[in-house]
């Protein structure tokens, strides 16, 4: 093992015209390819030199030497191997390329790093699959067995078995550390104020029936609005309380129903602002024919409040301390105000901020259900 051959005492950057591409190169390298490595390259840096022999020619990196000629590049990272016979270096030619084939994707642990990157709004099209081989691979998984190899995707969603007897009833009162969990009725105003004994909530994010559509427990949802006036009548919250309400979509009769309609009117004549309006990206649609219409893939996020607050920003921005959103000439190409003139909340003549508000869109997809992403379309992320 001593004698290895090691590529850091190597690496120099040479003019690209240096290089000479092996004519016999049995790979092919399409532009649509070309194109991809030359995205990824802007994005990522050149992280790979490319391997020549000490007169130029090509061993790997073909695709490379091609991508930065269309970056327009003058000059690459080399390896210079020159330990190689002539019949080596046309035999690692293949090898270079045929090694990595072999090797296979974890669906899994792939699945869960797409998900991953997408919510950190990271753009995909950059790691060189196709948008169909994105689709294919973000889809719900098919099996139900946790995460293999504790991948720290999946280790946040940990669930533990259900008792095999459920001990919970009307009634009763969890106390989880600084967790309380009630079993009750959210319209009755005794549940509520057990739950809280006092106390007043700044945040409250629930998932009421979606219209009246399942028979839940409770034997059937007769009058949703009535419900509903039932649950916000009692909410025990803060003055400065932030309301958040996820609900789907119901069609009936070939047509999604409004069916929120009459609720949010009574929210409203409650002092409840419409405040935002947020979509939850559960990830690639449902398998389905769903009449024709799209494979449902959202759901809808209403935000409520009765006083603005301070805004949160607690997503770090990529290109924090940077001023590549300034023009040559110092102006912003941030929003402008009707009359052109870019204001100061949009950040005229500054450098992008560290961190950001987090967006109306929040991607949380049914992956991370694992068994059941198939069987119901709004899967809830535990976190402990
Ligand atoms: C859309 S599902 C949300 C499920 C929830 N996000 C979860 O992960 O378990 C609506 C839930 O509201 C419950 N529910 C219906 N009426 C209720 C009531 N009056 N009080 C409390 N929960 C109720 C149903 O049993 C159902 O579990």
């Amino acid at each position: 093992m001593t004698d290895l051959s090691f590529i850091a005492d190597r690496l120099e950057r040479r003019p690209i015209g240096w290089l000479r591409p092996f004519d016999r190169n049995p790979r092919v390298h399409d532009p649509e390819q070309v194109a991809r490595i030359a995205g990824s390259m802007a994005e990522f840096g050149f992280v790979v030199p490319i391997l020549a022999d000490g007169r130029g020619n090509i061993i790997a990196g073909h695709g490379r030497l091609l991508a930065a000629e269309r970056l327009g590049l003058s000059e690459v990272p080399v390896v210079v191997v020159d330990h190689l016979s002539e019949t080596q270096r046309r035999a690692y030619v293949i090898a270079d390329n045929q090694l990595t084939l072999s090797s296979r994707w974890d669906d899994e642990l792939l699945a869960g790093l797409l998900h991953e990157l997408n919510s950190q709004n990271f753009d995909l099209d950059l790691l060189g699959f196709s948008a169909a081989q994105l689709d294919d691979l973000m889809a719900p998984l098919e099996d139900d067995e946790p995460a293999a190899g504790g991948g720290d995707d999946g280790a946040e969603d940990e669930v533990p078995e259900p008792a095999a007897q459920p001990v919970s009833r009307l009634g009763d009162l969890w106390l989880l550390g600084e967790h309380r969990l009630f079993c009750g009725d959210s319209t009755d105003p005794a549940a509520a104020a057990r739950l809280m004994a006092g106390d007043a909530a700044a945040l409250l994010f629930t998932s009421p029936p979606y219209g009246n559509q399942r028979d839940y427990t409770t034997g059937g949802i007769g009058d949703w609005d009535r419900l509903m006036r039932g649950v916000f009548t009692n909410l025990p919250m803060a003055p400065e309380g932030q309301v958040l309400v996820n609900l789907g979509l119901i069609h009936r009769d070939g047509e999604w129903l409004p069916y929120w309609n009459g609720w949010l009117e009574w929210m409203r004549s409650q002092g409840w602002r419409r405040f935002g309006l947020y979509c939850w990206d559960q990830g690639p649609g449902l398998p389905g024919d769903w009449g024709g219409r799209f494979a449902p893939s959202f759901e809808l996020v209403f935000h409520f409040n009765k006083k603005g607050r301070k805004p949160n920003k607690i997503v770090p921005c990529k290109y924090a301390g940077q001023d590549t959103h300034l023009r040559a000439d110092g102006h912003s190409t941030a929003m402008r105000k009707p009359d052109g003139s870019v204001g100061e909340w949009t950040h005229a003549g500054q450098t992008t901020q560290e961190f950001r508000l987090p967006d109306s869109v929040i991607r949380i997809g049914r992956h991370k259900a694992r068994g059941i992403e198939v069987e119901h379309p709004a899967v809830f992320p535990v976190y402990g």
